[in-house]
């Protein structure tokens, strides 16, 4: 009976000294999570990516100076937090050392504050080959994948062939492993595709040097997290991509080969759902989306022109221009429900500044009835026509407003909107780029 009491009051200890926090994006991506997370970091001692890989862009601007970050977590622009790659990324050691090395010109100790799980699977230059080749091939139906190899990594990972971190750590095994991965690669780009095969022993090479590198940087990320919690650290999950982008209950085939979504967080760190407090969604206050794909409420008129031009919306990574639309919350409700989020960060209100009307999509209607669920068989998204309803713009602008209250009143109540379909508070509004251009109405560490 005494130990079933210290064993209660040493779980209850436990959840009331930490706070773990999931920060996605809640639509295609690019919604403006690294200023989020960078803005949060402030008050967590460690930030770790459990998905995707260097096929994100997450742009931060902090007094005026921009920085790209692809693979290494947001976190790393704050001295002293401890930045983390889970077992559920998969790692381009070529972008790794790339984005490590950009970082320590600019004075940040990368390597003092990087680990990186040795299960996390190798993006190989053969998974680059062939997710170009599977693109050139698809022609009209091409994906419009970032051609950062993703897909191809995710696929060999499942399959068991994948190279992970740790084989890097055995010579003999790695070159093993790898030539029988190349053997199939090969195959595949000459026979299938008719594309240019990969050369195994200048690929060996390069992961041998690059070997030497990374094993410093190898740890049991689970058991690391778990240390930090245990000292009651604040610990943040860093999305990839949008909810929307999941490779499961994402807009298949258009998607993304990972999960997306903030159960991952567990699953690509190698804790346990019950290690996540709260889920933050990152949306926008309209809707984007780079690559093909359905996008109900796309605009191809001037407001589109409007949300393109003055959200610079073009990609961090790839430099496409992003599809523009109206906020839907047929869409959003949907992210509500896959992440059960807490609570909502709203970023690029200052884009509709100067829009006369606001529309808001709160349904599809299909097969001429109105339903504010997505259809559940994807090509018939095509057949979605968005309901609107007009909200009236703002004359004054919202730009760097920091003060909930200095909000146009239509601003305001445009927000309130959101948050009433969304069936979850918003805790966060961003109105500019840069990390000081923030309202802050409850922070999700509280
Ligand atoms: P992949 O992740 O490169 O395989 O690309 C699959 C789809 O996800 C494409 O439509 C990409 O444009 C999209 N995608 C991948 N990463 C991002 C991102 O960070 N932001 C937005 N879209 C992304």
């Amino acid at each position: 009976r005494s130990s079933g009491t210290s064993h209660q009051s040493a779980v209850t200890s436990h959840s009331q000294m930490s706070k773990n926090l999931v920060v996605i994006g809640a639509q295609w991506g690019d919604e403006g999570k690294g200023k989020i997370v960078d803005l949060l970091t402030e008050r967590v001692g460690a930030v770790a990516r459990f998905q995707g890989g260097h096929n994100a862009g997450h742009t931060l601007v902090i007094d005026g100076a921009k920085t790209v970050l692809s693979l290494i977590p947001s976190g790393i622009l704050h001295a002293g937090v401890q930045c983390v790659i889970g077992n559920g990324v998969v790692v381009s050691l070529e972008a790794l050392f790339r984005e490590a090395d950009m970082l320590v010109q600019r004075g940040i100790q990368v390597y003092d504050r990087l680990k990186v799980s040795p299960n996390c699977a190798v993006i190989l230059p053969s998974h680059i080959a062939l997710d170009r080749a599977r693109e050139r091939a698809q022609g009209v139906n091409a994906i419009g994948t970032t051609g950062r190899g993703i897909g191809p990594a995710y696929e060999d990972k499942v399959a068991r062939r994948a190279v992970r971190l740790a084989d890097l750590m055995q010579r003999d095994r790695l070159a093993a492993r790898l030539g029988e991965i190349l053997d199939f690669h090969n195959f595949v780009l000459s026979r299938y595709f008719s594309a240019e095969t990969v050369d195994f022993q200048r690929t060996l090479d390069e992961l041998v040097a690059q070997a030497e590198r990374i094993e410093p940087l190898l740890a049991d990320v689970s058991v690391l997290l778990r240390n930090e919690m245990k000292r009651g650290t604040n610990l943040m999950f860093e999305g990839a991509q949008g909810a929307l982008l999941d490779v499961d209950v994402g807009t298949y085939p258009f998607v993304t080969s990972s999960n997306t979504i903030a159960g991952e967080a567990a699953v690509g760190t190698g804790l346990g759902p019950r290690d996540i407090n709260a889920v933050l969604g990152i949306v926008k206050a309209y809707t984007t989306r780079v690559g093909a794909g359905p996008f109900p409420t796309e605009l191809f008129d001037e407001t589109g022109e409007h949300l393109s031009r003055v959200g610079h919306e073009f990609g961090a990574v790839t430099g496409r221009p992003r599809r523009c639309g109206w906020f839907d919350a047929v869409a959003m409700r949907r992210a509500v429900m896959h992440n059960s989020l807490s609570s909502l960060g709203v970023t690029k209100l200052d884009v509709l500044d100067g829009l006369d009307t606001l529309r808001i999509c709160t349904g599809y209607r299909i097969d001429g009835e109105i339903r504010d669920e997505p259809p559940l068989l994807p090509h018939r998204f095509s057949e979605c026509v968005p309901v609107y309803e007009e909200h009236k713009g703002w004359a004054e602008p919202t730009h760097g407003v920091t003060d909930f209250s200095k909000l146009p009143a239509t601003a305001r109540s445009y927000l309130a909107r959101m948050e009433e379909l969304a069936g979850v508070p918003i805790d966060i509004v961003s109105t500019g780029p840069d990390r000081a251009q923030t309202i802050v109405l409850r922070h999700p560490y509280d």
